[in-house]
């Protein structure tokens, strides 16, 4: 008889005492069959609070990272160890000290999409969730330096009127969103409501009417009497949202190059039930972080967690 592989999985999860952890942008079956879906502040969170033996992180690399730093004495998994993230790799930890030694007087904020040595040269880590306030805490003349997305340090810095030093990277997938398809669609669905990650490039939020965070997005597509929502970031978010919403109309932002699934993943999409699956029965991958970085690294993560539980 043919592998039910969601019962192996269920099993499995019992007999290890492992919780499966999910990003918004995991492939369907991955979020139906995680114990918690959310995005990274999220994931965070439940990494810190969890009794479970073994965490399965169906996320990217950096993701894993945060849950090992946070939780040195569980074994944190991952279904496929490719899965990285092109924001976290613009900002190789050796550059970044290079430019931060530059600024000995900024204080060194880090988005979480970065790796545990580039946490390590950091004063506080944020997520798209809690950034925009972190910033804020800080005195309006405060000297900062904000990496590794321009992205999203340029939209921080242009609704907080700070003037953060920014590092030069971005995401791959969202730096994808074609302007013009974005007004061609709302052309066409002129009642749509825009919502943007953003972690997108000015042109596009400019035209949105919503910017926010993985979850944000997720919860104005719930409050809102809008109909219609075009998505400018990772698909996967849409099944959420449809699961909440199954009467509105949610449309995929298409990318600049249509000939490819340019809003996937293609880091988050590694995932599959398959490979849940053999990471549960071999408990591998596995990820480790460098005990002198994890305990660099685990102030900044452990200063944001504590901002976002005021
Ligand atoms: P969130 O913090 O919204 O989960 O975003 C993480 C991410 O990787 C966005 O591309
Ligand atoms: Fe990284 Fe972009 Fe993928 Fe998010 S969508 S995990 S920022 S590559």
């Amino acid at each position: 008889m043919a592998l039910d592989i969601r019962e192996a999985i269920n099993s499995l999860r019992r007999e290890k005492r492992a919780v499966i952890l999910a990003h918004y942008y995991q492939r369907a079956d991955i979020q139906d069959i995680a114990d918690y879906v959310g995005d990274s502040l999220a994931l965070a969170q439940w990494a810190e609070r969890t009794d479970a033996e073994i965490i399965v992180l169906c996320g990217v690399h950096f993701m894993g990272e945060t849950a090992k730093i946070l939780c040195p004495d569980k074994k944190v998994l991952i279904p496929d160890a490719e899965a990285g993230c092109s924001l976290a790799d613009s900002c190789p930890a050796s550059d970044f000290e290079t430019f931060v030694r530059q600024y000995p007087k900024h204080t060194v904020i880090s988005y979480v999409n970065t790796s545990a040595a580039v946490k390590a040269l950091t004063d506080i880590v944020v997520t798209s969730t809690n950034a925009r306030s972190i910033v804020e805490s800080f005195p309006q003349d405060a000297p900062l330096i904000f990496g590794p997305d321009r992205n999203l340090g340029n939209y921080i810095n242009s609704v907080t009127g700070r003037r953060m030093l920014l590092w030069d990277g971005a995401c791959h997938v969202h730096e994808q969103f074609s302007l013009e398809k974005i007004l061609a669609l709302k052309r066409q669905y002129p009642q749509a409501a825009v919502i943007t990650h953003p972690e997108c490039k000015r042109p596009v939020i400019q035209v949105s009417d919503f910017v926010g965070s993985t979850a944000a997005l997720i919860g104005f597509t719930k409050r809102s009497e809008h109909m219609q929502f075009i998505v400018a970031t990772e698909s996967g978010v849409i099944h959420d949202m449809r699961k909440h919403s199954p009467h509105k109309l949610f449309l995929p932002a298409p990318p600049e190059d249509s000939t490819c699934a340019c809003n996937e993943c293609s880091f988050m999409r590694l995932h599959t039930m398959e490979k849940l699956y053999r990471c549960l029965r071999d408990e591998t991958p596995e990820i480790q972080v460098d005990e002198a970085i994890r305990l660099r690294a685990l102030l900044p993560i452990r200063r944001m967690l504590d901002f976002s539980k005021k």
